[in-house]
């Protein structure tokens, strides 16, 4: 059978990742959640001190790239866990504190030449489904299938607060929205590839759409992309 690729772009907390999971296991391809990535490499950042609240240090976190080790494993649910130098640290990257610097720790070039290496070859060979903000117009530009999801800051906001709450988390409002709408901004001026939509990807504003709608207009461009393949 044949296999494509799809890129699945879009802002923080539009619910990309889960519709994007749950794509792939239906239609058996690799899942790739590359915001993980980000903030993996912002949590081991954070704990060796390179980031305070007046400055982080670009040329200590370039010199530990190399020593940082990444891959994902399959709980026991089949959901895919990052994992850091062998320790699985998914609850860890969640955290608001990560959420906060993730944005400028994927400013860095060399973070992103990293990543971006480790995610082309993830997709070799495979069917793969992988989500994040440059993966139409950079990691697979070729792409067979590309969407751009977005939905209103507010809309985008409010699911995450009430996700963050549910978890126990102390937070307003309020907060959350700054955080979103901060986010958006650094991930879309950013010099190296900045948050924007490919020319060729199809958007989806699922600010009015629940999951299963959205996974249903994904799952039927995706299915008409596999057939025109075959
Ligand atoms: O999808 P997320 O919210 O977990 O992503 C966290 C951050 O990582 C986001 O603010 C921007 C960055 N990111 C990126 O620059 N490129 C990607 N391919 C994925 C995420």
């Amino acid at each position: 059978m044949h296999t494509i690729t799809i890129a699945i772009d879009g802002y923080s907390s539009t619910g990309k990742s889960t519709v994007a999971k749950e794509l792939a296991d239906y239609i058996g391809y690799l899942y790739v959640d590359t915001g993980a990535m980000y903030r993996a490499v912002t949590l081991i950042t954070l704990r060796k001190g390179f980031i305070s609240e007046e400055n982080i240090d670009t040329e200590k976190i370039v010199e530990a790239l190399p020593d940082i080790e990444l891959e994902f494993q399959k709980n026991a649910e089949g959901k895919a866990e990052i994992i850091l130098n062998g320790e699985n640290v998914e609850k860890q990257i969640r955290t608001l504190e990560v959420s906060e610097y993730v944005s400028p720790i994927a400013t860095i070039s060399e973070v992103r030449k990293k990543l971006v290496e480790q995610q082309r070859k993830m997709g070799e060979g495979q069917g793969i489904v992988m989500d994040g903000r440059d993966i139409g117009t950079v990691v697979f530009p070729k792409a067979e299938l590309k969407v751009f999801m977005t939905a209103s800051a507010e809309v985008r906001a409010q699911r995450r607060f009430d996700e963050l709450v549910a978890r126990g988390h102390q937070i307003t409002y309020e907060e959350v929205l700054e955080n979103v709408t901060e986010r958006d901004t650094i991930d879309s001026s950013r010099e190296d590839s900045p948050l924007r939509k490919a020319e060729d990807a199809i958007v989806i504003d699922n600010s009015e759409m629940n999951q299963e709608d959205q996974f249903h207009v994904l799952l039927q461009l995706a299915k008409d992309r596999i057939a025109g393949r075959i």
